[in-house]
């Protein structure tokens, strides 16, 4: 069996049509346009390229877009200060700071700053809490594209057992809670697995649906699921450079060896990458909407 591949570059294509047309009603209606702050701090080549592949998808679909490039030794007072700027300021609807960052700053406490209404990665703790209760304004962008390309490939959830390799705040915690939910594209039975699971295999093996972000290549290799089992591939390594300089990436697990055996994989790159990307840009908009709706 060769399995379908699920292409997160053709599914991200669609979705960024559909958003295309909501930012022109919205500018048509109500003149706003969706307004994204992308904060960046030091030169983290990952973070650069994941910020500049944002702010390149924000401008094309017509939104007010804005780039911060901070020092590696930016202050926490200095950051805060940046945000609260952003929190007030009505051209903005979503901010952005990329993670990780650096040392002398608290994470935790930068996230915090971030008015949870303008909060469209989904971090700060009230949308966690929201999401947990089933009550989420903002999925975080990584797991909402990830039950996008499930949902969109027509890949069963409901009911299916979902297995989830790793527990990151961004995708490994938040995409097991979606995926429990009582609702639609969701409903399954999830086991999350991490560093301190005893026997991996054993839980890989009885996945219908497997998520892998463990930060590792080839964490999942062909003898650790079933046959017709559905991957999706999170990882994001950087394994050297390809002739034209760019670097060259493969994800969490053995593609060329699970696709003989997968009903369906994602590929990396053009996997869940380009969707993480687009779900910011549908999370902008609806911060953009929610303006609206919130002074009606
Ligand atoms: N670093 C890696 N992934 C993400 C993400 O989705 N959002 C932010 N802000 N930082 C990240």
């Amino acid at each position: 069996m060769s399995a379908r591949i699920i292409s997160g570059t053709a599914i991200a294509f669609q979705i960024r049509e559909e958003i295309r047309q909501e930012v022109i009603e919205l500018k048509a209606q109500h003149g706003i346009e969706p307004g994204l702050v992308t904060i960046i701090v030091g030169k983290n080549p990952a973070s650069i390229s994941y910020v500049t592949a944002k702010q390149k998808t924000a401008k094309e679909l017509g939104f007010y877009s804005v780039q911060e490039d901070m020092p590696e030794d930016i202050s926490e007072t200095a950051l805060l200060e940046m945000i609260g700027k952003y929190n007030k300021d009505p051209k903005i609807h979503g901010i952005l700071v990329q993670l990780p960052l650096p040392k002398q700053v608290n994470e935790t406490k930068i996230l915090y700053a971030i008015d949870p209404d303008k909060d469209v990665d989904g971090f700060h703790p009230v949308n966690v809490g929201k999401l947990m209760i089933g009550e989420a304004r903002f999925y975080p962008c990584t797991p909402y594209g990830i039950q996008q390309l499930l949902m969109r490939s027509n890949v069963q959830i409901d009911g299916a057992e979902v297995v989830v390799v790793g527990r990151s705040n961004i995708v490994g915690k938040p995409i097991s809670m979606m995926l429990a939910q009582k609702a639609k594209g969701a409903n399954a039975t999830v086991t999350m697995c991490h560093t301190g699971t005893r026997d991996l295999t054993f839980h890989t093996k009885r996945a219908d649906i497997l998520i892998v972000a463990a930060g590792r290549p080839k964490a999942i290799t062909a003898d650790m699921v079933k046959e017709g089992v559905v991957i999706i591939d999170v990882g994001v390594n950087r394994i050297g450079m390809t002739p034209e300089g760019k670097a060259k990436l493969c994800g969490d697990v053995d593609f060329e060896a699970l696709k003989e055996k997968a009903a369906a994989i994602t590929p990396v790159p053009g996997g869940v990458g380009p969707m993480t990307i687009t779900m910011l840009m549908l999370n902008t908009v609806k911060a953009a909407k929610y303006t609206v709706s919130s002074k009606q």
